[in-house]
């Protein structure tokens, strides 16, 4: 059941546009469309149990659906727009955040990577030890991602397994679908900022049977984090991959986002044959697991990601940031390797998925331009439509939630956000005589260009922001509203 102003409903029912991107490159139009979220039993709460295009009569679907309701256990929202500027997409995926590192958003100077971590990164975690900063910090995170559309993060938060406790009972509380790791890191940190083997592992297993046995909350799970391979002995990364493996855990680390970091990483570790082989060779390479970075992989170690079916946290924002590299995106996603994106907060100075997804758009424009082959360079080019498939559907797959998030089909949990383009502060101006029409009939140069909903989308991905979501639902539930729907 769920309470909208003291009533009960086992269905609700949102009636409106709905857009999403089920397979990468397509966008899914389904206009007038009628989508059931039930809360019939705890057991299918905030499951999409039916969608109707082209619906005539919200109610009627619903009541068709379970004919067994009466009209009271039903609510409809009326989201109908004739402008075609409100519609409901997917929530945001954002599959690298360090809720830690919030407070540094925009603070990053002329750093790389490694004089990054040293002077910015590990200060700032370290004071987070404070369980009071820490709740002020994670609560703003996961108000401020909740209000840019991003219904499940993927996050990093310090060394101190209290604090990640902390954040996990704070998604919870706050209505965000989470995977939450305590940091591992037991060499190569400050003195002030480092933990030995031991506590790191007691530390994790402490973690882990929180989430399961206090937490108890199915939208938010541990995940094993080491850091990445420089600040973990190959004694921790062996047992943490032990754990993931004998507890199915999810598992996410950072890989190749810089040249000399890869120069470290194999002179810590000269018996493996690259930097995924050091965490191949500690068992931490599953399904399950989330990858950051990427950047600078070899064809072997494309294909051993590949085969162990882990999956790839782009990072576009904070790889133009710190001056890493370039993601080759478009090369990946032809080795079918799974892909979603990440903010990399505070290596990357947004946290909006939006702004990821715009960047990556941008960086495979700069890729492009690099290309001699002219076929090639086209290709290597993502779409508008391609890159809100990272944001969305990709980013599920990377962190093996396919079935249950990403896109809009019954089964799945309505994990959503209500974009309007028309909100009385939009940065997005579409004008009139722009709206309700197909470009392609227009030919006549006098008339002033219509534009589609491609048009409008595109609109949206470049000029949009958090202005522009109205609502967020986790689960059916309404996490975040900058406007009463009625
Ligand atoms: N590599 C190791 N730690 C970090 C981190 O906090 N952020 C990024 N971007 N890369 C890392
Ligand atoms: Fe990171």
């Amino acid at each position: 059941m769920v309470e909208l102003k003291e009533q009960v409903y086992k269905i609700v029912v949102y009636y409106g546009n709905f857009i999403d991107t089920p397979k990468l490159g397509a966008l899914r139009v389904r206009e007038s469309c009628a989508l059931g979220v039930s809360f019939a039993s705890d057991k299918d709460s905030g499951t999409i149990v039916f969608i109707k295009e082209g619906s005539k009569d919200p109610l009627k679907d619903a009541l068709e659906y379970d004919p067994s309701v009466t009209l009271r256990d039903i609510k409809v929202f009326d989201l109908t727009d004739p402008t075609g500027q409100r519609f409901m997409f997917p929530g945001f995926i954002d599959t690298h955040i360090h809720s830690s590192q919030y407070p540094n958003c925009g603070i990053f100077g002329n750093s790389t990577l490694l004089d990054w971590l040293e002077t910015y990164t590990f200060p700032l975690e370290a004071s987070l030890n404070d369980l009071e900063i820490a709740n002020t910090v994670y609560s703003k995170v996961i108000e401020r991602t909740l209000k840019c559309g991003t219904t499940t993060a993927v996050y990093y938060t310090t060394i101190d397994t209290e604090s990640a406790k902390l954040m996990g009972t704070l998604c919870s509380k706050l209505g965000q679908r989470a995977l939450v790791g305590k940091v591992c890191m037991d060499q190569n940190g400050p003195e002030y900022y480092v933990e030995s083997t031991k506590d790191s592992l007691d530390g994790c297993k402490d973690m882990v049977s929180f989430f399961e046995n206090d937490l108890n909350d199915d939208k938010v799970l541990p995940i094993l984090t080491p850091r990445f391979a420089p600040t973990c002995s190959r004694e921790l990364l062996h047992d943490l991959g032990t754990l993931a493996s004998q507890k199915d855990l999810h598992v996410q680390t950072h890989l190749s986002e810089n040249t000399a970091e890869i120069s470290w990483v194999k002179s810590l570790f000269p018996e493996c044959s690259s930097y995924t082989d050091v965490y191949n060779q500690a068992g931490l390479l599953s399904r399950k697991t989330v990858l950051a970075h990427c950047i600078h992989l070899s064809e072997d170690e494309e294909d051993l990601i590949k085969t162990t079916g882990s999956g790839i946290s782009h990072c576009p924002v904070s790889n133009s940031s710190l001056t890493s590299g370039e993601c080759r995106v478009r090369h990946l996603l032809e080795k079918d390797i799974s892909i979603g994106l990440g903010s990399d907060v505070s290596g990357g100075y947004s946290p909006s998925i939006l702004v990821a997804a715009r960047h990556a758009h941008l960086t495979s424009r700069h890729l492009a331009m690099k290309c001699s082959n002219e076929k090639e360079k086209d290709n290597t080019k993502l779409s508008v439509a391609e890159c809100l498939y990272l944001g969305t559907m990709g980013g599920a797959s990377v962190i093996d939630l396919q079935d249950r998030i990403g896109s809009f089909e019954v089964g799945k949990q309505f994990d959503a956000q209500l974009i309007n383009l028309s909100t009385a502060d939009s940065n997005v101006d579409i004008f009139e005589w722009q709206r309700l029409g197909d470009l392609r009939k227009f030919n006549n140069i006098t008339q002033p260009p219509k534009i589609n909903i491609d048009g409008i989308i595109s609109k949206w991905f470049f000029n949009g922001d958090d202005r522009n979501v109205q609502c967020t639902w986790v689960a059916g539930h309404m996490v975040n509203s900058r406007q009463e729907l009625f």
